[in-house]
């Protein structure tokens, strides 16, 4: 079974490029993550190539996975950084971005994270609000920074093709500036001499199916931006897809391209990858506690529940489980369920499986991206480990220790105030 260049099932073993996932597990104990540096890579470098034809620059969208050695690889081969906090604009910057390659995205940032992304030098504001220009330009002004790039990010009002809880395009969202709001930023742009208000940026959604909705939308930001040609930059977000099971196929990515282009000729384009880039380079190994039958159903318990990995609690996504061993019992339908108190706390549900006996360990496939980026501490459960396999393919490294009790217990306090 082969699920990428790096990931694949070798004489029964999964294997992460050279080396057997189940050694890895066996030293770090489960739940843990592992990712593949070189997959990453890879995938960094695909893209890079099939958005050459436009001239793509690319912003690796930290919020799918800002692991310090996965930041680390990507600025090391030139990834300039989509961060959307303060925090993972520090996280970037320790992992040696440059303030300039870094764009600051966010539908709500607050009047501290603005300055301190100033302060800082950031390369691009991607604005969702007209009073976030103010705070802006009056940030920029106090500091002393004479001109700060800033893009317009546009709610197209399209229906993206995606799950409707990733979706972020349509009219009703939360997301973005409305066209008359944006003629309105752009006719009043004097207001704000620290700005240069010279780009759109436009984000439908994640994960998306076709390429229908991104191009309905960049035939309105054209017509929208033609007017101004102090806009020079379309900065195209993120979104595009990646197959969670074997049996999905994704559209070409060099088709979108050439149908892209067109609408972004003469303009700069930016773009904002996450899922892409990381999902298929992650797996979440985990082991059977228990292995329990009622109600007809047999209930695989395993030690990674939604806390690890909540995607399938949240949008009933389908990630492929698979032993690490092949053991050689059969098939069964089953459930795989973590410990949490929740019912939704479900990570396969009527899945086809390999016979799993208690102590077996399982990969959770395709868990690169808003996997531990997601991961939560309820049930005040730890938070898990994380390695990386470098991109030598045998050797690898713990990025991120396993929490401790400690961990859990650190920001107690017990100060009595007075208002
Ligand atoms: N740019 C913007 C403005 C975004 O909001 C996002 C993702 C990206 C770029 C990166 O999108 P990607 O290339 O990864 O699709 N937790 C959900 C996905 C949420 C996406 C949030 N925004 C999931 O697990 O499917």
């Amino acid at each position: 079974m082969i699920f990428n260049n790096s990931i694949r099932v070798v004489d029964a073993a999964l294997m992460i490029d050279d080396l057997p996932v189940y050694a890895i597990a066996r030293e770090l104990e489960t739940p843990v993550y592992v990712y593949s540096l070189k997959r990453i890579q890879e995938n960094y470098r695909r893209l890079k190539a099939a958005f050459a034809p436009v001239g793509a620059r690319l912003h690796y969208s930290a919020k799918a996975n800002s692991n310090a050695a996965i930041l680390r690889t990507l600025i090391d081969k030139g990834a300039g950084i989509d961060a959307v906090s303060g925090g993972e604009i520090a996280r970037t910057l320790r992992a040696g971005a440059a303030a300039q390659d870094i764009v600051f995205a966010g539908v709500g940032k607050t009047v501290a994270e603005i300055g301190y992304a100033i302060e800082r030098g950031i390369g691009w504001f991607n604005v969702e609000n007209e009073l976030e220009l103010q705070y802006i330009n009056e940030a920029a002004s106090s500091i002393g920074t004479e001109k700060v790039q800033v893009a317009l990010r546009f709610n197209p009002e399209v229906r993206a093709d995606t799950h409707p809880q990733i979706s972020t395009g349509h009219g009703g969202a939360k997301f973005g500036l409305t066209a008359a709001a944006i003629g309105k930023a752009l006719a009043g742009a004097e207001r704000y001499p620290n700005l240069s208000i010279c780009g759109v940026h436009l984000h439908i959604g994640s994960q998306l199916g076709d390429s229908a909705a991104t191009l309905q939308a960049l035939a309105k930001t054209r017509q929208l931006i033609k007017p101004y040609p102090n806009i020079h930059t379309i900065n195209l977000g993120g979104g595009l897809p990646v197959a969670y099971r074997q049996d999905q196929s994704i559209p070409s990515l060099e088709e979108l391209v050439s149908e892209i282009a067109p609408h972004v000729h003469g303009y700069q384009v930016l773009l904002e990858p996450g899922r892409a880039i990381v999902a298929d380079a992650g797996i979440l190994v985990a082991t059977v506690l228990y292995v329990k039958e009622q109600a007809g159903k047999i209930f695989y318990i395993i030690d990674a529940s939604m806390t690890e990995l909540i995607r399938p609690a949240l949008y009933g996504a389908q990630h492929e489980i698979v032993p690490l061993t092949q053991p050689d019992d059969g098939w069964v339908v089953a459930q795989v369920v973590g410990p949490v108190c929740e019912s939704t706390d479900v990570l396969a549900s009527d899945r086809e499986i390999a016979r799993l006996q208690v102590g077996d360990r399982v990969a959770i496939m395709t868990a690169g991206a808003y996997g531990m980026a997601m991961a939560s501490n309820y049930n005040s459960r730890l938070r898990p480990a994380e390695a990386v396999v470098a991109v030598d393919g045998d050797s690898w490294s713990v990025s991120r220790r396993r929490e401790t009790i400690g961990d859990l217990l650190y920001a107690n306090v017990s100060e009595s105030r007075k208002v």
